[in-house]
């Protein structure tokens, strides 16, 4: 093969992999009837709309707690010490603050003194953009491993009080571990966005209000338009799919698993069929966990390891697709 880049004058030959996974949610559930008890709403409408069923909402964990779970549970499962990670990346909407980054966080409660770490904001594309930066990085040839978690609390910008958006939304948190690798297990990539879009979804503005400007009004909570929400997609986002897999070198019937982001079963549904792949080929977890944006995929990936469905002995292909909030898309053809 040919070298890929040079750095300093040293050629580089290097990959990344995903070598492990983790997720991690907080312990307290609140089923569909939970929430019809404190607004209007039924199982049957949330059910029927989006598939979800139940969801996770931290009591006290932050979003820094759950991505720290998650950071350690890939540590223990790789058998690598913190001070072994040469970065660390936290795809979130929802930090515990702006400075110090929820990564920082995590970095310090794992004691990853060598890793340098940020935050990167794509919604609920979030953990593909980080972990298509991360596989820069590992290329380079300047760093060796990192983690890329997916980390959310949700619950801390929904509105309680509007029905058409807080019975969608869950936290959790989930990561993959990213090592060196001299197989090349990143087969394609293509990442969008679209800010003239941004209005379609959005949560936590912060208004200037210094004295010296005028003030302006803070907006915690999300809101959405659902319906341009899905209509986006099914048409951009499955448009996005289709022309990545033309020029892919794998055919689409070699792909073993497409892990989308789980923001309704309807959507699966549909994006099934536009990809023209059997729905059996798209595993769905929002039935138990909401919509946990930047978590979702990572956190499907890793209970698709657990349930065997994936094996993470690199005979398996798989597409990871995330679309939100931005608006922003993205997908990443890999070998696990
Ligand atoms: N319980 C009961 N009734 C409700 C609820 C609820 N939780 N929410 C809304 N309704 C009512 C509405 O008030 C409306 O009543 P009306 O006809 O009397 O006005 C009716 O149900 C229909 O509302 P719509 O918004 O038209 O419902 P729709 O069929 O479009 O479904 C949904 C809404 C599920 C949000 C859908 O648009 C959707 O799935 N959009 C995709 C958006 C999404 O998943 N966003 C997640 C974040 S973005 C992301 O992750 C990419």
């Amino acid at each position: 093969a040919e070298p890929l880049s040079f750095l300093g004058g040293v050629e580089i030959m290097t990959f990344a992999k995903i070598s492990q996974v983790a997720h991690y949610a907080p312990s307290q559930v609140i089923s569909n009837q939970d929430l019809s008890e404190r607004m209007d709403t039924s199982d049957e409408w949330i059910a029927s709309r989006t598939g979800i069923r139940k969801r996770h909402i931290s009591q006290s964990e932050s979003t820094s707690d759950l991505a720290t779970e998650v950071a350690r549970r890939l540590l223990e499962k790789s058998g690598l010490q913190a001070d072994q990670l040469d970065f660390i990346f936290v795809a979130t909407i929802s930090p515990d603050s702006m400075m110090p980054s929820t990564a920082a966080r995590v970095q310090a409660k794992i004691g990853a003194s060598k890793a340098f770490v940020f935050d990167l904001t794509a919604a609920c594309s979030g953990f593909v953009f980080a972990l298509a930066t991360a596989e820069k990085y590992i290329r380079s040839g300047q760093y060796k491993r990192g983690i890329v978690i997916g980390s959310e609390t949700l619950s801390k910008v929904i509105d309680w009080e509007d029905r058409t958006t807080a019975v969608l939304f869950g936290d959790g948190a989930g990561g993959v571990l990213l090592e060196a690798s001299e197989q090349q297990t990143f087969l394609a990539e293509s990442l969008f966005s679209d800010g003239s879009r941004g209005e379609v979804l959005q949560s936590s503005s912060v208004g200037l209000s210094s004295p010296y400007s005028d003030k302006e009004e803070d907006k915690k909570y999300l809101s959405m338009d659902g319906r341009a929400v899905f209509d986006f997609a099914i048409r951009d986002v499955a448009k996005s799919i289709k022309h990545m897999l033309a020029d892919a070198p794998v055919a689409v019937d070699e792909i073993d698993y497409f892990l989308l982001h789980q923001a309704n079963d309807r959507i699966l549904d549909k994006m099934a069929k536009k990809i023209g792949v059997d729905r059996e080929k798209l595993p769905a977890n929002m039935m138990e966990y909401g919509n946990t944006s930047a978590a979702s995929i990572p956190i499907l990936l890793s209970e698709c390891v657990d349930q065997g469905l994936i094996k993470l002995d690199g005979s398996q292909t798989i597409l990871l697709s995330g679309f939100g909030g931005g608006l922003t898309w993205g997908s990443l053809l890999v070998t696990i």
